[in-house]
């Protein structure tokens, strides 16, 4: 009876879908617990290549429970869309997969708005995914959210729609100077859904705590990561939900009593998508050599990631602000391509020398990274099964990393492969 989350020590898009499916294999309930189809998961199975948005990565393991929780946002189409495109690679979805009735819906003024405000702040942008998630945060919030149950009772749906577009549709006419949102057909168009959707709405938050107290295993899967987290992360430039690891029982509806690891996947160096800052961020032809060995596209919206350096302290505050107990390193075998490796151990903030992680926005927008040299070792390590296989750099490597983290490695992934990865201990 106990639950695992996994969840991302910088910017996102550091594997979590690759350890969560390692740790799935021991798992009975796999959960996402926030965001919405701005998450990216990729999880490779022998020759096949799943890539998940909404729904939970363990869905490739055909005995595994998958939920989608009530502090998800969940776009009725893109659920729709992808759990088509699941089945018709033969595995079995719509069986296992529960959609929580408290989960918020995105609707397409959502979408509508995230992409006028990006617009609207020119230079200052976010650089969000475009996917209304903001907004439809916003619109909970306020107590103005469409909540997955709605779905299934025209009333209910129409009298809270016209509740949510009257500042809305003043707003499209006045400000966008676009035509308003109409209450009947935004209904129609997610009742058509309700077929759909309905025989997979369940109260999630139950079924995992009944699942828990039956001693099975919750593997909790967070979306975004730590430095995008609303509140902990580099605000503005962040999504709108708490991927950190309170948001993991707010938005699956556990205890913490259940709580028992907490895994942090870091890359061996870091990427961010959107703006904002980015202090190890590279301009030169390393970066261009770890974004093409590394495959540094989005998943979500096939942008081109930043490519930097691994920074140690911005790190090494997300695992600790999250408690993390075990530590993952993905994407190893890519600083097989470059000679030598740099590793941010420090920054230098207005000519003064700061080993932390600051606090103030202002600081981390003038922070200059301080590096240790790390000698590469420009060989592949893509066959590694055990830490011992590993060339002595790479080790060397791994075993700062960790120490510095100061927490115990649990995986290491040298290659795309289900199976090219060093597990040590299995959380789960
Ligand atoms: P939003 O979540 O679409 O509102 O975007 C807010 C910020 O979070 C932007 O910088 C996005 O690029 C970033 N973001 C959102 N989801 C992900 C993700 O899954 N991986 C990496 N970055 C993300």
């Amino acid at each position: 009876m106990t639950a695992t989350v996994v969840l991302g020590l910088a910017w996102g898009d550091e594997g979590k879908g690759r350890v969560c499916d390692a740790l799935a294999s021991d798992a009975d309930y796999v959960s996402r617990y926030s965001g919405g189809n701005n998450a990216g998961h990729t999880v490779r199975v022998g020759r096949e290549e799943f890539k998940l948005n909404l729904v939970p990565s363990g869905i490739v393991r055909e005995d595994v429970v998958c939920t989608i929780g009530n502090g998800v946002v969940v776009n009725p189409e893109a659920l729709a869309g992808e759990v088509q495109a699941l089945e018709e690679r033969g595995l079995s979805v719509r069986d296992r997969l529960k959609v929580d009735g408290r989960a918020h819906l995105i609707m397409p003024y959502h979408i509508a708005l995230d992409s006028h405000r990006e617009i609207a702040l020119g230079e200052a942008r976010i650089g969000t995914t475009n996917r209304g998630i903001g907004p439809a945060y916003e619109d909970k919030v306020a107590r103005y959210g469409i909540r997955v149950q709605d779905i299934s009772d025209e009333g209910i749906l129409k009298t809270k729609l016209k509740a949510a577009l009257r500042e809305k549709n003043a707003i499209f006419e006045n400000v966008y100077g676009e035509e308003p949102y109409d209450v009947g057909e935004l209904a129609s168009r997610l009742l058509e859904f309700e077929e759909f959707i309905a025989p997979m709405i369940s109260d999630t938050g139950t079924l995992l705590r009944e699942g828990l107290e039956n001693r099975r295993k919750v593997l909790l899967e967070g979306g975004q990561a730590t430095l995008l987290d609303n509140d902990h992360g580099t605000y503005p430039f962040v999504t709108s939900s708490n991927p950190t690891v309170g948001g993991a029982i707010v938005g699956s509806g556990i205890p913490t009593r259940y709580l028992e690891y907490v895994v942090g996947v870091t890359k061996a160096y870091t990427t961010r998508v959107g703006d904002g800052p980015m202090p190890t961020e590279l301009f030169d032809e390393t970066a261009e050599t770890i974004r093409e060995v590394g495959r540094e596209y989005g998943t979500a919206t096939g942008r081109s990631r930043r490519v930097g350096w691994l920074d140690l302290p911005a790190v090494k505050w997300a695992a600790a602000l999250n408690g993390i107990t075990h530590l993952a390193i993905t994407l190893l075998d890519v600083l097989s391509a470059v000679e030598k490796i740099n590793v941010c151990v420090g920054y230098e903030i207005d000519g003064e020398r700061f080993d932390g992680y600051p606090m103030h926005q202002t600081d981390l927008h003038h922070a200059r990274p301080v590096y240790r040299e790390l000698p590469g070792w420009g060989e592949d390590i893509t066959g590694c099964r055990m830490r011992v296989d590993l060339p002595r750099e790479a080790r060397e490597f791994v075993e700062f990393v960790e120490a510095e983290i100061g927490a115990p490695l649990c995986m290491i992934s040298v290659g795309p492969e289900r199976e090219q990865a060093i597990v040590e201990r299995i959380a789960v």
